[in-house]
C-alpha cells in the first residue's frame, strides 16, 4: 500500500522526484532501487584482483560498460566463460553481481543455476526446459535487469539451455518486460583444451602472454563447445545462431600468478609479509607440461588450503 502511494507521489511530483525516489526505495524491494551499477569499481576489481587474465579484464569491463550505458540495448549481454578450474571464472562472475546490485550476490535479482542441483537427471530434460523457461520469464517480469549465472555448463544435460533461445536474441518480442536488459553468464571448463593449447604454443614460441588475442580463440572455443557431446551447449542453437556476445577465454596460470593469488590471500588475513609461505605454495602446486612446468594444473584453486598448511 505504501509502495503504491509513493509510486503515485513519485508520478505527480516529478520535479522533486529524487526525494520520492529515495523514499520509495527505502520501503520497496524494486530492482531499479537495488540496481546500482558501478563500472569503475568493477574495472578496478578486475584489474587488481584477477591475475593473468588480460582478455577477461578487457572484454568483461568493455562489454559491461557498453551494455549498461545503452538505455535500450538491442539484445541482452551474453558472456560465456571458459577455462580450466582455478583460473577465475567464478570469481569474475561474482564481481559482476557485486558491482551491479546494491545487495551484491545475495540480491534477489542475481540468479544462479547449478546443474547438479537444478538439473541433475538427463532423463528429465523436458521438465527442466519448462521449469527454466518459466523461472527466467518470471524473473524477467519482476526485474528486466536480472542477472542469470549458469555454472558448470559442462555438467548440464544437453538440450535444456536452448529453451532460452528466444530470450537471448533481438527479434523475438516477449511479455511486458524489456527482456533485452538482462545479463546472462555461462561458465564451463569446456574449451579448456583449445585455450591451453594456444597458451602453450604461445609460450613455446617465446611470445608474451598478452600477445594472445581474443580473435585467436573465440571461434575455436565455440566449435569445441558445440561439438562436445557431454556439454550443455552440445549442438545448441544458441551457438549456431551466434547469440553469445563473447566467448571469454581464461588462460592457464603460471607460477607467478599462483604466487600473486597466495600473496593476496595472505594479505587479506593480515600476513602480507610471509614471503616464505608464498614461495612454499608456488613450489607445491602441480605444473604442466611435466618437463617445462609452465602452467599450474589447478590454477589458484587449491591455494587457500595450501596457505593453511604452510602458515
Ligand atoms: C526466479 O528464479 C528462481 C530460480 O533461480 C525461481 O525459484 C523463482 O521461482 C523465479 N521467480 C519467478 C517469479 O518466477
Ligand atoms: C567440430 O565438428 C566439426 C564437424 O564434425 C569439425 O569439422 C570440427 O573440426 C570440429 N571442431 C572441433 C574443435 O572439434
Amino acid at each position: 500500500m505504501l509502495a503504491v502511494l509513493s509510486v503515485f507521489l513519485l508520478y505527480i511530483f516529478s520535479p522533486v522526484c529524487c526525494v520520492f525516489q529515495k523514499l520509495y526505495c527505502t520501503i520497496s524491494d524494486s530492482c531499479d532501487c537495488d540496481f546500482k551499477p558501478n563500472i569503475r569499481d568493477l574495472e578496478w576489481d578486475l584489474y587488481k584482483n584477477v591475475f593473468g587474465q588480460h582478455l577477461v579484464q578487457d572484454v568483461v569491463s568493455e562489454e559491461v560498460a557498453k551494455f549498461l550505458q545503452n538505455k535500450s540495448p538491442e539484445k541482452p549481454l551474453v558472456l560465456s566463460f571458459h577455462g580450466s578450474s582455478g583460473t577465475g571464472k567464478t570469481l569474475v562472475s561474482s564481481m559482476l553481481g557485486n558491482h551491479l546490485y546494491g545487495s551484491a550476490m545475495s540480491s534477489p535479482f542475481v540468479h544462479q543455476f547449478v546443474p547438479t542441483l537444478h538439473f541433475p537427471s538427463p532423463k528429465r530434460v523436458n521438465r527442466y526446459r519448462k521449469e527454466l523457461q518459466s523461472w527466467v520469464q518470471g524473473n524477467l517480469t519482476e526485474c528486466a535487469r536480472s542477472v542469470f549465472i549458469f555454472d558448470e555448463m559442462e555438467k548440464m544435460p544437453p538440450g535444456i539451455i536452448d529453451v532460452l533461445e528466444p530470450f537471448l536474441g533481438s527479434s523475438h518480442v516477449v511479455f511486458r518486460t524489456n527482456y533485452r536488459k538482462a545479463i546472462y553468464i555461462f561458465i564451463s571448463t569446456t574449451g579448456e583444451g583449445v585455450i591451453n593449447k594456444v597458451a602453450l604454443e604461445n609460450r613455446q614460441a617465446g611470445r608474451e602472454r598478452d600477445e594472445i588475442k581474443l580473435a585467436d580463440l573465440e571461434d575455436a572455443i565455440a566449435q569445441a563447445v558445440y561439438n562436445d557431446s557431454t556439454s550443455g551447449f552440445f549442438e545448441s542453437s544458441i551457438i549456431k545462431q551466434k547469440l553469445i556476445t563473447h566467448f571469454v577465454p581464461f588462460l592457464p596460470l603460471t607460477r607467478s600468478h599462483v604466487e600473486r593469488c597466495a600473496r593476496s590471500q595472505l594479505c587479506q588475513r593480515g600476513s602480507c609479509g610471509r614471503s616464505d609461505v608464498v614461495e612454499a605454495v608456488g613450489r607445491n602446486v602441480l605444473y604442466s607440461p611435466v618437463q617445462e612446468r609452465y602452467f599450474s594444473t589447478t590454477g589458484c584453486k587449491a591455494v587457500s588450503a595450501k596457505i593453511n598448511f604452510f602458515l
